[in-house]
């Protein structure tokens, strides 16, 4: 059997310790397979760039951050567009899949990488899929791998925050990836104490923020954290276009340095900005994301043996299961007003910016 693997779209750290776990079952329980890496996400499947892998490879990387096959991001958009070739990126990685003789390919990725692995399979290539993104949005599972060791930077980067806020008397502004949902920053912004979440699904007044961020001074309470998504936004913003919205910013892409100023104006107090970026991504896997990465490998192996394809590994109320690709495709996790972690927030008096008040844990 010839296994193809790749890794698309952004990276994270658990990307190679799910591909560790995947070839140690296969290695251990599929003889005669034989594992072939696709170069840089689906760009090596489209340019047929493809490199037989041994056993050794996989050996040293539990712990390293990153993909050992490379990625990249191919927007799904382009994939049934014609090319100037007469065929279609679809069309190219259909005709290398069989040409590389592959019996499957397993795809390691977020949602876009996964309505690519859909289509794939519509067009008869034997695809599995693993849900990768430390943005925790892809629908059908609880947890995407990746998602806890950025809330383990992100917690960690709140916490310094804290000592130096508390120091100076200042508001600390502190900008969390998630362009589209808010998980990350909800998890994060809770564990790392902070006093009030911004998120995408919550758009938020900044007046409102302005009053929560008074009234700790007042009482007493001489700094502030905020924690805000890239992609959080105000009440008046939500309902603009993206366009006009990212047009109204000027040089601004977040709201981050904008409300950030305005707080600085309207309650008087100092106030600074932290973009963690691309620190989320980087660095070693948490002995969390190595447990279930080597989980989610492991099943993926599973999947390939019993020959259960056009699927995507999930976990489920801490089970390990799978969903069907052609469910998955499209949809987006988003963090619901009623969400569990949200009124556990408001409960004990975190603000989301949004005036409304803590309704009571079901
Ligand atoms: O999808 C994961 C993610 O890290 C988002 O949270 C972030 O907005 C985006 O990728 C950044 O993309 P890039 O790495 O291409 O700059």
């Amino acid at each position: 059997m010839r296994i193809g693997i790749l890794t698309a779209g952004g990276d994270c750290p658990g990307l190679n310790a799910v591909i560790r776990g995947f070839a140690k079952y296969v290695y251990n329980q599929i003889p005669d397979a034989e594992i072939i890496g696709v170069s840089d996400g689906y760009r090596g499947l489209i340019n047929g760039e493809f490199k037989n892998l041994k056993e050794s490879d996989f050996s040293g990387i539990l712990n390293i951050g990153g993909t050992i096959l490379g990625t990249s991001r191919q927007p799904f958009k382009e994939m049934t567009k014609e090319e100037q070739n007469g065929s279609t990126r679809l069309e190219q990685m259909v005709k290398n899949y069989k040409k590389a003789k592959l019996d499957l390919v397993v795809t390691l990725g977020g949602a876009g990488t996964h309505k690519t692995a859909a289509l794939l399979s519509e067009a008869g290539c034997n695809v599995i899929g693993l849900p990768k993104t430390i943005d925790n949005d892809i629908w059908g599972t609880d947890i995407t791998f990746g998602f806890h060791s950025a809330v383990d930077i992100d917690t960690e980067c709140i916490d310094r925050l804290h000592t130096t806020a508390a120091s100076h008397g200042r508001t600390m502004v502190v900008e969390i990836m998630g362009n589209k949902v808010g998980w990350l920053t909800l998890y994060s912004g809770i564990a790392g104490g902070a006093d009030i979440i911004l998120i995408p699904e919550i758009p938020f007044d900044p007046d409102e923020v302005c009053k929560t961020v008074a009234k700790r001074y007042k009482s007493g309470k001489d700094f502030t954290i905020i924690a805000i998504a890239e992609g959080a936004m105000t009440k008046a913003e939500a309902e603009m276009k993206k366009a006009d919205r990212l047009a109204a910013r000027g040089n601004d892409t977040t709201a981050t340095n904008s409300i950030a100023r305005y707080i600085q104006e309207q309650v008087g107090v100092e106030t600074r900005t932290v973009v963690i970026g691309h620190l989320q991504r980087g660095g070693s896997p948490s002995p969390y994301d190595r447990l279930i990465s080597t989980e989610l490998g492991s099943f993926a192996g599973k999947l390939v043996q019993e020959g259960n394809f056009g699927t995507t590994v999930a976990v489920q109320n801490n089970a390990i299961t799978y969903n069907w690709l052609s469910d998955v495709a499209g949809k987006t996790k988003y963090v619901s007003e009623d969400n569990q972690m949200v009124n556990v927030a408001r409960s004990i008096g975190i603000s989301f910016g949004d005036g409304r008040k803590f309704k009571g844990i079901k």
